[in-house]
């Protein structure tokens, strides 16, 4: 059959500048907090200062002058105190308890922000403190728990077969997404009593199912739009339902527009991280580094609320054998309470905490069998036809050796300074992979929706995928337009907004590209194929014949019409032309969640990363000198893009490596601010060679996997990798601070 795409255009895999760009270096881009709204007031969240306490007394100061503030606490709620997600156990506006420090009590909403400053300090609140438990491995709150297994049967056997079992226990620590645009919406009141909510955020429908739920509204009266979103990195999955909650309160109580706008130390304070992880690995090896069995136990540290724990652990359960052939093995996982700020969805996903702990566990193997740990990566490496640990056979777009060999070749040798020098130079490795899309039965329940409308010129992608800096309006333009067979420019992209898109689900999970953008190109083609039989019947043709190509319809070289003409006389006899396709697998993938087995993932990207380091035996300082990445995407749709997204997550990846560290006290976050919580600098930023390998997925569009995450997820453990090659020390916990590396190496850091 003929299919546009097999006659591409040339968009995809070329590198347009990016769509969203121009406005954003000039300045016109407007974000939230450079919008106003006429009547606007200001608002601002009053928030515990204890980790877990009953509420006793929760009032206004009467010696406070109250004139033309609002003032809400949960009783304002109309419909459910709950933060929509995955459990109901979140409330919008703390009540009777609260569970951790800065989680919101009250709010209020005023027209000058320093009285509301003021008014802050003048809401008195009485606690009487419960215990709190700060430790996840003293947690007796489980949020979920999942177990499974490869031939459990065979387990206890390699253990007994094999020539060492080795034995490691891996942490990491909260990470903050650090988005250049800190959390901001506002609440607008309609006249026919309905709300439009305007703000930075990853995911319109969440934001908007949250409202519906919180106030009680039905869909006609509701509209949630995506301003311009300075940076998401998983921080704006779920903290924006949140904080358009408190807006929207505060709203329908004033009967005002309402910003909320978050300073950093607020939004660093108060919102979702990383989930901090607790892995231990018990391993049967051979002698040559061959993998017999294993148990592998993890513990995610999920904060206060479950929030989005139970999908972060099972991505984290999924990945935790990391990139490896098992013959048997066990995964117990499980998502703890903790009183701190509830831990959620950054890049990665659950996937770079245990990918750490399989990475360095490798390394420990290597180096108690005397082995060179990439001969060992290399030696169980993953390839096609092989099964995982959940029992998902590898059919195709398998590149974990690929992506190792290319590494190493580029990587070359390593100058070392002299023996007995004070600064150690090392090189480390890490092979990883991603799986893309969500997992196990999630784009099977969610069932995305998206498409495109014609226009004159061309069409408009309709989608509730956000742009974030990652580069959905420009590879979303790409793969439409070459799947429509019209210029770049002649493709728009609505702005995401509940009441005028279909819900193609969430931005995140690595799925924007892949599933998203494979329903679009799906549409547009579909769109092309009407389009091209149109204008065989109005010029005369052979409908199976005709293609549109560089906006004009032709059948071979003869030309019918141009795209304009097609499209103008369609909508004239017609009227508007909305193709809107629905997401389903690929057949014979098949997710089984009772038994937590079966293809996880319709397919998975890998990516191998070498660190050099050096560190400085006098300060214990490491110093990154060049990291190189080879990353098989399936396909680059834009490919500078796709090496951006590599670079960013590189660096955010380097920085939870040896920089970033929440410090609390009691459950209160210490370093809510740039001063103190440090991440990557420019300056800090090491030469990034990146290698894009090109291994295409059958069912990707144009052959794309997904890229967004996959960067978070090597380089950590290439760094740990390095300094153990620079200094003979494993440090099993991030980040590596000269403290930890000084007490790996048997120093007193006091
Ligand atoms: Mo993401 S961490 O799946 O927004």
């Amino acid at each position: 059959m003929r299919r546009a795409e097999d006659m591409p255009q040339g968009w995809v895999g070329s590198s347009p500048v990016r769509l969203d760009g121009l406005d954003k270096v000039l300045g016109r881009a407007r974000y939230l907090d450079d919008l106003t709204f006429p009547g606007q007031l200001w608002g601002r969240t009053v928030r515990s200062t204890v980790a877990h306490a009953r509420i006793v007394r929760l009032e206004r100061d009467p010696a406070f002058d109250w004139s033309g503030l609002t003032f809400v606490t949960a009783a304002d709620i109309p419909g459910e105190n709950v933060v929509q997600l995955i459990e109901s156990d979140q409330p919008c506006l703390a009540r009777d308890v609260v569970r951790h420090c800065h989680e919101p009590l009250a709010l209020i909403a005023g027209p000058d922000r320093e009285r509301l400053e003021e008014a802050l300090a003048h809401v008195l609140v009485e606690y009487e403190p419960l215990p709190a438990v700060f430790d996840p491995l003293a947690s007796t709150q489980i949020f979920k728990h999942y177990a499974y297994e490869r031939e459990a049967g065979r387990i206890d056997e390699a253990f007994v077969r094999a020539a060492r079992v080795v034995e490691g226990r891996y942490r990491v620590g909260h990470q903050e997404q650090l988005y250049i645009e800190p959390n901001a919406v506002c609440a607008v009141p309609r006249p026919d009593g309905g709300l439009s909510l305007h703000g930075s955020m990853q995911c319109p429908f969440y934001v908007h199912r949250a409202l519906q739920r919180l106030l009680g509204l039905d869909d006609d009266r509701l509209a949630v739009i995506q301003t311009v979103t300075g940076g998401g990195f998983g921080g704006k999955e779920d903290y924006p339902s949140m904080i358009a909650g408190h807006a929207a309160l505060l709203a329908r109580k004033s009967g005002r527009p309402v910003k909320i706008v978050y300073g950093r130390a607020e939004d660093i304070a108060a919102t979702t991280k990383r989930h901090p992880a607790v892995v231990d690995h018990r391993t049967a090896v051979a002698a040559d580094g061959t993998l017999l069995g294993g148990e592998i136990r993890i513990v995610l540290d999920g904060g206060a609320y479950c929030t989005l724990s139970p999908v972060v652990l099972s991505r984290g359960a999924i990945h935790a054998p990391g990139a490896y052939r098992w013959p048997c093995c066990r995964v117990d996982a499980r998502a703890v309470a903790t009183n701190t700020p509830p831990n959620g969805a950054f890049r990665g996903f659950g996937a770079p905490q245990t990918l750490f702990a399989i990475e360095m566990h490798i390394e420990k193997i290597a180096r108690e069998l005397g082995l060179d740990p990439v001969e060992v990566r290399r030696r169980n490496a993953l390839r096609e036809g092989d099964v995982t640990a959940t029992g998902q056979r590898l059919r195709e777009s398998v590149s974990a050796l690929a992506a190792l060999d290319a590494v190493a070749a580029r990587a070359g040798p390593l100058e070392r300074p002299p023996r007995g020098a004070r600064k150690r130079r090392g090189r480390g490795f890490s092979l990883v992979w991603h799986g893309a899309g969500f997992t196990g039965s999630g784009e099977v329940k969610l069932k995305a929706r998206a498409g495109v409308e014609l226009t004159p010129n061309g069409c408009r992608v309709l989608a509730a995928s956000t742009e974030i800096g990652q580069g959905t309006v420009t590879v979303f333009s790409q793969m439409v337009a070459d799947a429509l067979g019209v210029p770049l420019d002649a493709v728009e992209v609505a702005v995401p907004d509940t009441s005028r898109v279909p819900d193609s689900g969430p931005t995140v999970a690595s799925r924007t590209c892949m599933v998203v953008g494979g329903t679009l190109a799906g549409a547009a083609r579909a769109l092309e194929r009407r389009l091209s039989a149109f204008a065989a019947e109005s010029f005369g043709g052979d409908p199976s014949r005709v293609a549109c190509r560089g906006g004009v319809f032709r059948e071979g070289a003869r030309v019918l019409a141009p795209y304009s003409v097609v499209a103008g006389r369609h909508l004239a006899e017609h009227g508007p032309l909305r193709i809107v396709e629905q997401y389903s697998h690929p057949p014979g993938i098949v997710w089984d969640d009772d038994e937590f087995r079966g293809d996880a993932y319709p397919v998975y990207a890998w990516a191998a990363t070498a660190v050099d380091v050096e560190v400085d035996l006098d300060s214990y300082e490491t110093r990154i000198l060049r990291a190189v990445t080879a990353s098989d995407v399936g396909k680059a749709i834009h490919p500078v893009l796709c090496a951006g997204q590599i670079e960013g997550g590189t660096v955010q990846a380097l920085g939870w490596a040896l920089l970033e560290e929440l410090r609390h006290r009691d459950g209160r976050v210490l370093n809510d601010r740039l001063q103190t919580y440090l991440i990557p600098t420019a300056l800090d930023a090491p030469p990034i060679e990146t290698i894009l390998i090109e291994n295409g997925y059958r069912h990707g569009p144009y052959g794309a996997k997904g890229v967004g995450e996959l960067p978070m997820d090597g380089p950590a453990p290439a760094v740990a990798a390095a300094i153990l090659d620079a200094t003979g020390a494993l440090v099993p916990e991030l980040p590596i601070t000269p403290d930890r590396l000084m007490a790996a190496l048997g120093k007193d850091p006091a």
